[in-house]
């Protein structure tokens, strides 16, 4: 099942292991054992997983931060990278892409739009993804981000589960309808061709447990131009619940071989990055809610696939100056008010599982000035080491539910007609 991608990774001890049995995990540096119900098994990362290659971006870590709308702005991306290059001392090694924009609002200059385009001075590559239904619009965003020189590399986003835009046709429904899918693959790769701007594809298994699209979805990426193909391994319909199914990356990375194969779904540490890369062959994983709160995930994450030390687990002061430092980033790029009041969301997240009181959480998470936040933290017990309990899931989970779709869906997947109304202004991936 391991392919040539993930040759320098082994797994040993239990023959079979069972896919995403949630393990109790000890590990030292490069090598990894989670106890599962059937036994232990351990994955060693015995040479560091290969570079991944991009087109022409050639990435050190195979680890890209997924895009999150309302989150990976350039305040977070940017705090991602300086933790993850405070603790290699080189330059980030992994990709972090942009939070979505709607291809229509960016070519109609949407205010909003334009500024969440915004990449920080020393941004190597910008990343930005798209999210789009209809060929001639993709054609006219992705000129536009080539003649603007807005951004490096491209990410399309068929994996949105929300019905309002499923219903439309839009988000997780669209790869169903393969023919339309592949001609807005198509539109992006050709209008990005002049420029040498890659152009990859992100999308779930499918619509729901009997409606996959992957295998199509990703035979058609990479036919069309794609340079490499990310998999949320849940259906629309699933959302953001139960577990991610892994085993379908797996069949991924066996069905489409010319573009590496990236996982995503349930990463929640380093452990679970090599572990997905061993059980599944996938060429690089693609991280979410891991690390909401913990953005100094990346320099763990590249940490154990390039085989360097891991870093050590911040205390709550430190914890506290990261919290700063985001204040800090989102006040330059939202303004002080609205980046304080964006700040809040993340709040719960950085403080999990610390022993801070519920007054003082609440107050941070009212937290409306920089000085107050600085009093605040002021407050916090400065040595407390990072807790167990903040390890684990984290983020929205939700419940599964039916997909709505437009009437008739599922009756042509060769319909080519694009979805009227299926724009939208955010996703929920
Ligand atoms: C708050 C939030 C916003 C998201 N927005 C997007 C998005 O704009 N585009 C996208 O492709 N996926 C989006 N996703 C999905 C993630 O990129 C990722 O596929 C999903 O969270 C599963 O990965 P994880 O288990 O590592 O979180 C979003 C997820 C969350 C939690």
């Amino acid at each position: 099942m391991c392919s040539d991608a993930c040759a320098s990774v082994r797994s040993a001890g239990n023959s079979s292991p069972a896919y995403r049995a949630k393990p109790a995990y000890s590990s030292r540096p490069g090598s990894f054992t989670r106890v599962a119900h059937n036994g232990p098994v351990t994955t060693t990362l015995d040479a560091p997983a290969p570079a991944l290659r991009i087109g022409p971006l050639a990435l050190r870590a195979p680890v890209v931060l997924a895009p999150m709308a309302g989150i990976t702005n350039v305040a977070f991306r940017q705090l991602c990278r300086e933790q993850e290059t405070r603790h290699s001392g080189t330059e980030a090694a992994g990709l972090y892409v942009c939070e979505m924009v709607t291809a229509r609002a960016l070519v109609e200059r949407h205010p909003d739009t334009l500024h969440m385009v915004t990449f920080a001075p020393q941004e190597q590559p910008r990343s930005l993804q798209l999210y789009t239904v209809d060929p001639a619009t993709t054609a006219n965003a992705v000129r536009m981000i080539a003649d603007e020189d807005l951004a490096d590399h491209i990410d399309m986003n068929f994996g949105c589960p929300v019905p309002k835009v499923t219903r439309k046709g839009g988000g997780a429904a669209l790869p169903y309808k393969r023919r339309l899918f592949a001609q807005i693959v198509r539109a992006a790769v050709r209008a990005a061709e002049p420029a040498g701007i890659p152009i990859t594809v992100k999308f779930r298994i499918g619509i729901d447990a009997e409606h996959h699209t992957h295998l199509d979805a990703g035979r058609i990426a990479a036919a069309e131009g794609a340079v490499a193909i990310a998999l949320h391994a849940r259906t629309a319909a699933q959302r953001y619940s139960g577990t991610a199914d892994w085993a379908e990356i797996a069949r991924l990375k066996e069905h489409v071989t010319e573009v590496p194969v990236l996982g995503n779904g349930d990463i929640f540490d380093a452990q679970d990055a090599a572990l997905m890369m061993a059980q599944t062959g996938c060429d690089g994983v693609v991280v979410g809610r891991g690390c909401l709160g913990r953005p100094w995930l990346f320099a763990e994450l590249a940490a154990a696939l390039t085989g360097a030390p891991a870093p050590t687990p911040p205390t709550l002061g430190e914890v506290a100056d990261v919290l700063r430092r985001h204040a800090e980033l989102l006040a330059a790029h939202h303004g002080a008010d609205r980046g304080l009041r964006d700040l809040r969301k993340h709040m719960a997240w950085y403080l999990r599982g610390f022993p801070v009181g519920s007054a003082l959480r609440q107050q941070l998470a009212l937290v409306s000035h920089l000085d107050e936040l600085d009093d605040l933290l002021n407050q916090l017990d400065q040595d407390v080491p990072f807790p167990a309990d903040a390890q684990g899931p984290r983020g929205r989970q939700g419940s599964p539910g039916k997909v709505a779709l437009p009437a008739g869906w599922l009756n042509d997947p060769e319909d080519v007609t694009v979805p009227e109304g299926a724009e939208i202004d955010s996703s929920g991936g």
